[in-house]
């Protein structure tokens, strides 16, 4: 590890995500010295703030981020000491000369992209134009890397050409999730669940990532994106992967990533007929949502009334390989869903044969991973019920990890930017890997257009509409709180 001064300069500095994520997360390294002694904040933007304006617009925003109990003033005032205004137009080369002014002399720099993808190569052109990128300095990339497959390699090809990709980091916030990370754990940590992960020990596997929220203010970006793009394409394909990929050799950032594009490349392909059969999407329409009345996403500030874009997916995939042979792979995520609820569920296969004569002939076997809001394991077995006779009841062994640990889990982004710091690659997508992922959701977009699909309706506050519980019962599963 380096013992340079660190410069992390963001652009889009005062923005959304660097407000509500990127600054909370780096005033939360500070306070547990998780930063470089001589670390320096930049946070870049189109204003014309002296810093008197800067640390009035901060000090009125970042802290409302910050957990209460986490937050003290003379930490804040240290933090306040790390952070510094320039004022940079990303488009103009001329500004640059400010940016390379404020730097340390002799540091590592970080360069986190939390703009528009547009401005990337702009952005990397006139780094490189004022002689700021070596090759200690690292960039990270923020989403949406690309809108489909042509435009995430345009993203990979120019920032590629002024960084190497082990000095690319391409950020999916999921794996900076301690339960993500943990998952990796369940499965290699332990020797008992190993043998039972394939084919035909396990039956299907769900992964569902439920939001409660709608749209929100995100309208603009939202509307041109939707879910397929927001999250089953990034987040969800990532739990994937973590779930179904083989033991990689070590956790070098290249030996899991490997293992983790061997999933991406062999999901199969959908077809049209595929897509037509084996995905749901859909919209919500007005509802509940936490007790209250919420809109339907037509109306919703700065929808087009008649928009199509959808902000529920349920889709079956199939992994093309040994393990996961004839093994249905369920993904599906919205806005607007019964419950904030991110949950992996691993069902095991049914019993070849019962000898209880009035259970039902499904045994109930599933290790449930639930992510959020808490993490905690559940191992659903077959008990007896007290009394006579042979009666078979559902019950679980509970693993809350919550309790388990007292230790103090860390935000998502606060773990990954101090990977950033020390380079280390592990948790952030690789060029192949992304382009993979693009490379089987592009034919599922493509498939909805050609079939001219409008998206199904389901009420705000359900689990999204009829067809994706149909899409399940055809496999003989159920989504598990249907169950
Ligand atoms: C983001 C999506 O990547 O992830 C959002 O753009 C979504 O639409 C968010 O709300 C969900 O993240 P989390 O950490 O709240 O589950």
């Amino acid at each position: 590890p380096s013992s340079a001064p660190l410069d992390l300069v963001i652009f889009g500095g005062v923005g959304d995500l660097s407000v509500r994520k990127l600054l909370p997360a780096l005033y939360m390294a500070h306070l547990h010295n998780n930063l470089p002694a001589a670390t320096r904040i930049h946070a870049l933007g189109r204003q014309t703030w002296d810093r008197k304006g800067f640390l009035a617009f901060i000090g009125e925003k970042v802290p409302g981020f910050i957990e209460q109990k986490h937050f003290d003033d003379g930490v804040w005032a240290g933090f306040l000491d790390r952070l510094q205004f320039t004022s940079v137009d990303a488009t103009k080369a001329e500004d640059f000369a400010a940016l390379a002014a404020a730097m340390q002399p002799g540091s590592d720099r970080v360069y986190y992209l939390a703009t528009a993808p547009s401005l990337f190569v702009g952005i990397c052109a006139n780094l490189h134009g004022a002689g700021l990128i070596d090759e200690r300095a690292r960039v990270v990339l923020e989403k949406p890397l690309g809108h489909d497959l042509a435009s995430a390699r345009q993203i990979n090809d120019d920032v590629g050409r002024y960084f190497q990709e082990q000095q690319i980091f391409r950020i999916d916030h999921y794996l900076g999730k301690e339960t993500v990370q943990n998952l990796m754990v369940l499965r290699f940590g332990n020797s008992i669940f190993e043998p039972l992960w394939r084919s035909p020990y396990i039956k299907s596997v769900q992964i569902t990532v439920a939001e409660s929220v709608g749209v929100g203010s995100r309208a603009g970006f939202y509307d041109g994106t939707g879910a397929m793009r927001d999250m089953i394409q990034n987040h969800l394909l990532q739990l994937l992967c973590i779930v179904a990929m083989e033991p990689p050799v070590s956790l070098d950032p290249d030996a899991v990533r490997d293992e983790k594009l061997k999933v991406l490349r062999s999901l199969r392909p959908m077809t049209v007929a595929d897509v037509a059969k084996d995905t749901v999407r859909g919209q919500y329409t007005a509802g509940a949502s936490n007790g209250e009345a919420a809109l339907g996403y037509l109306q919703e500030a700065n929808i087009p009334a008649d928009s199509t874009t959808e902000t529920f997916v349920a889709l079956k995939a199939h992994i093309n390989n040994w393990r996961w042979a004839n093994v249905p792979i369920f993904l599906r995520t919205g806005k607007r869903m019964a419950a904030r609820q991110s949950e992996i569920v691993i069902e095991f296969a049914d019993l070849p044969f019962t000898i209880f004569s009035d259970s039902a002939h499904r045994s109930v076997n599933r290790l449930m991973i639930r992510l959020q809001p808490e993490e905690h394991i559940q191992l659903q077995m077959m008990a007896k019920e007290p009394g006579s006779g042979m009666k078979l009841r559902p019950v679980s062994l509970n693993l809350d990890l919550e309790s388990a640990f007292t230790e103090r889990r860390a935000e998502a982004y606060e773990r990954l930017l101090i990977d950033v710091t020390k380079g280390r690659l592990t948790h952030f997508m690789r060029r192949d890997e992304l382009e993979a992922a693009w490379a089987w959701v592009e034919p599922i977009i493509d498939g909805w257009q050609q079939l001219g699909e409008k998206p199904k309706a389901y009420t705000a506050g359900s689990w999204g509409p009829a067809a994706s519980s149909a899409l399940m019962a055809r496999e003989g599963s159920a989504w598990v709180e249907e169950a």
